[in-house]
């Protein structure tokens, strides 16, 4: 690559997201008529009937701006969650307000972002574009959250920390409890950022959110996506909860229009169906114990997951195994980004998705048994 001399040195040495491949491509390159996706953990139903009505009806509207803020989808939201509506900032993807957060809170040259190695790459990516300087501190064993080496790299200039729960990619999670107790030994202005992308299909869901406790945390963002549970990955809804007073700037500095009239639209509608996200729940923790139980019969090792995802060690090289699967038109994440290239993830499917990635699996791993 030719140097180029007009852009700021964070971005020179700046490397991109690196997403999940796209059915098409791998349609295209194994001419295969289907190809199955399980890996960037989106809806195993895919849309909701109510959602799609709603998106129709809306289609004629879209030549208008959406009101700046989304006052309904906020309203819609603090309802459903039980939250304060002043504390509610709607993002383009929760990663819109991972990008904010760094932007309203840390600063450049003197600050410093606390997370986890491996992490979820935005937080990454987005406090070193910003500047900032970003301290990761190993998982424990087993992907264990360390909380007390976490707190060692806290210190007076620790603008954010980040923990992601349930975690990404492993799937390991804590009691929000826990949480709730490391906010408390965090420095005055270190805030703990707890990215709740997965809560949705923790066990019991009740125990692993910080949500309904958040109005006594001060310090404490909690992030919560739309792509998921709800099925809007493509249109792109997520959103923070915090302190009313800094959910006001950050609102100030977003972007004024920067979550869409459909995403708005069809993140209210989501919220309604209720039966569409109980039919995902019950899919997601129904696949997640048969998928876990078969991969383990065929000679991996599973991490336990409270996440729409499994982890696993197969039992030949994972990057064979990932290209093996790939042929049959099977998608899931290598994990070589987290450098973590002995594993691989899989999203949890419908029912039938499921059972084509383990006979697949089967056909690649079941002699090595
Ligand atoms: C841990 C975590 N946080 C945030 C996100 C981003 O969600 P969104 O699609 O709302 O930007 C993801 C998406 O994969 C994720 O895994």
């Amino acid at each position: 690559m030719s140097e180029e001399p007009f852009v700021r040195d964070e971005v020179r040495g700046f490397t991109p997201y690196s997403p999940g491949l796209s059915i098409e491509e791998i349609k295209e390159k194994y001419g295969l008529a289907r190809v199955i996706k399980l890996a960037s953990n989106e809806n195993p139903l895919g849309v909701s009937a109510l959602v799609a009505r709603v998106l129709s009806r809306k289609a004629g509207l879209v030549f208008r701006y959406p009101r700046s803020g989304n006052p309904a989808l906020v309203s819609g939201i603090a309802r459903s969650f039980g939250l304060d509506p002043a504390g509610v900032v709607t993002g383009n993807g929760s990663d819109e307000i991972i990008d904010l957060l760094v932007r309203v809170t840390a600063k450049p040259g003197l600050d410093n972002v606390v997370a986890f190695r491996p992490c979820f790459s935005i937080y990454v990516h987005q406090t070193r574009l910003c500047g900032v300087s970003l301290r990761q501190v190993p998982l424990g064993p087993d992907f264990r959250f360390d909380f007390e080496a976490l707190l060692a790299a806290v210190d007076g200039n620790t603008a954010l920390v980040f923990v992601t729960n349930p975690d990404n990619p492993s799937g390991y999670a804590v009691p929000a409890e826990q949480l709730a107790e490391l906010a408390g030994k965090l420095p005055p202005r270190a805030i703990l950022v707890v990215d709740e992308a997965y809560a949705d299909f923790a066990d019991p869901a009740g125990e692993y959110t910080l949500l309904p406790r958040l109005s006594e945390l001060r310090n404490v963002v909690v992030l919560r996506t739309f792509s998921k549970m709800y099925g809007l990955a493509g249109l792109r809804l997520g959103f923070g909860a915090m302190a009313a007073p800094l959910a006001d700037y950050v609102r100030r500095v977003r972007l004024p229009f920067s979550v869409n009239l459909l995403a708005e639209a069809a993140g209210m509608a989501a919220m309604e169906d209720v039966h569409f996200l109980a039919a995902t729940r019950e899919t997601v923790l129904r696949g997640r114990e048969s998928v876990s139980r078969e991969l383990s019969r065929l000679g991996c090792r599973v991490f336990p997951s409270m996440a729409n995802f499994l982890m696993f060690v197969p039992p030949r090289p994972a990057a064979e195994v990932f290209e093996e699967l790939l042929r049959r038109g099977i998608i899931v994440r290598p994990l070589t980004s987290y450098a973590l290239p002995d594993l691989l993830r899989v999203s949890l499917g419908a029912d039938e998705e499921n059972a084509a990635f383990l006979a697949a699996m089967e056909e690649i791993v079941g002699h090595a048994r």
